[in-house]
């Protein structure tokens, strides 16, 4: 069997690292990095049309896709056009992430548990409404912008600017014609993803993502410095409230609007003394959280995949692993803002077997590793304990070199606080 994995993360290397279990399986990606070269064979394509050509001309039997931009671009609708097999929402159904307005409005018609809110589509009426309001609240953009389109502003002028930079300004481009102004919610955050088919709904193992670049949650948003599965903070009678009152919901709701929702379904959740209340939902697995959350994962992910896409997920039982999974994410100094790239990168070779490394931002030049990213490794353990894991992490960590290599050291520290 071919499967071709589209994408060039962290998260992409776990999936090629997982379906490798599987010797059955011919692994390709695109256009993957420094480390998925070593296990699929890669092709450096970047345009849905090149990306379905090739998936035609070598007879992919399935693609699985990482980055929402081509989910939010159509790739599950070309190839479905052509008859080939791929695992992901299609347009209209990743439009849960690709506006935040759809998400919101989806939420409310179908009172699904979230922050509230209001919509506008320009900044005289938008900057009006903070006069009625108090702070902190939070400005978000409508579109996708790279994880950086939710902005908390802890004053009224602070709220004023974010309006100012998303409408006017337009930082995130087209993607800031509408604005969400909605309550800030206090609490834990949790990570959920779930394997949806269009009927069944299984969720994964919770996680936790360590968004903030510095230590103790300070400094600006990521795309994520860490994660951990379980999330300690998830208890069952929470699971069991966001499985029916939010996931399942949110899959029945689309349903009723006429639109299948297939892939995996990500609800970012505030644990509130309220209850679980949705921050964001997004149509992809979760980078990094897919590094912990694979590795504790006891199934043969191909099957689980495939059950997905041809809608017999109803069948499946999915075990999870009772350890805990620790992730550190080594990145470029410098990181989210700018930064250099092309350090080699050394040590890699002297890893204990316990430590599984997944490549992000790196690529391999004349048998050299040399970072090619903000986000560059990502250094991943299971263990019975947090502690445990996180020793075998951090002491790996002290093996591994490039010039200006940046990472917190509090990932799975200090937890139950
Ligand atoms: P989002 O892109 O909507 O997930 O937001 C990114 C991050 O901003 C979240 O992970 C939270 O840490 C924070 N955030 C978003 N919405 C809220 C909210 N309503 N209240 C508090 N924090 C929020
Ligand atoms: N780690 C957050 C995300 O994947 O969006």
């Amino acid at each position: 069997m071919k499967i071709l994995v589209v994408g060039q993360g962290g998260r992409e290397h776990a999936l090629v690292w997982k379906l490798s279990f599987d010797k059955e399986i011919e692994l390709f990606c695109t256009p993957g990095n420094g480390g998925i070269c070593e296990d699929a064979k890669c092709s450096v394509l970047t345009n849905i049309q090149d990306i379905l050509n090739f998936a035609v001309r070598e007879k992919i039997d399935l693609t699985v896709v990482g980055p929402e931009i081509y989910l939010a671009n159509g790739i599950v609708d070309e190839f479905e056009k052509h008859g080939l097999k791929v695992f992901g929402p299609n347009k209209k159904a990743a439009m849960i992430e690709s506006s935040k307005v759809f998400a919101k409005l989806l939420m409310s018609k179908y009172n699904i548990p979230t922050a509230k809110f209001e919509v506008f589509d320009n900044q005289i009426d938008a900057q009006k409404y903070l006069c009625k309001i108090d702070t902190p609240i939070v400005v978000k953009a409508d579109g996708l912008a790279a994880g950086k389109g939710a902005i908390v502003a802890k004053s009224k002028k602070d709220a004023y600017k974010a309006i100012d930079d998303i409408m006017n300004k337009k930082i995130f481009g087209e993607a800031g014609n509408k604005v969400i102004i909605e309550e800030f919610l206090q609490g834990k955050e949790v990570s959920v993803l779930a394997f949806c088919d269009g009927k069944t709904v299984i969720p994964m193992v919770s996680s936790m993502d360590y968004k903030r670049a510095c230590d103790n949650d300070r400094g600006p948003n990521t795309g994520g410095m860490g994660a951990i599965a379980p999330c300690p903070y998830y208890s069952k009678e929470t699971a069991e409230y966001v499985y029916h009152r939010i996931l399942t919901k949110t899959v029945k709701a689309l349903q009723d609007e006429g639109i299948e929702y297939k892939g995996v379904l990500y609800a970012g959740l505030m644990i509130t003394k309220d209850g679980p209340k949705v921050l964001e939902f997004n149509c992809r697995f979760g980078d990094p959280e897919t590094q912990v959350i694979l590795m504790l994962l006891k199934n043969n992910l191909v099957e689980i995949l495939q059950a997905t896409v041809e809608g017999s997920l109803n069948n499946r039982s999915i075990k999870w692993s009772d350890e805990k999974a620790v992730c550190v994410v080594l990145v470029s100094g410098g990181y989210p803002d700018s930064y250099k790239t092309g350090f080699e990168i050394s040590g890699l070779k002297s890893i204990e077997k316990d430590v599984v490394i997944f490549h992000a931002g790196t690529k391999k030049v004349d048998e050299k590793i040399l970072t090619n990213g903000g986000r560059v490794l990502n250094i991943c353990a299971k263990s019975q304990s947090y502690e445990q894991a996180r020793k075998v992490v951090y002491d790996a960590i002290k093996n591994i070199y490039f010039e200006n290599m940046y990472y917190r050291k509090d990932i799975a520290l200090n937890l139950y606080r």
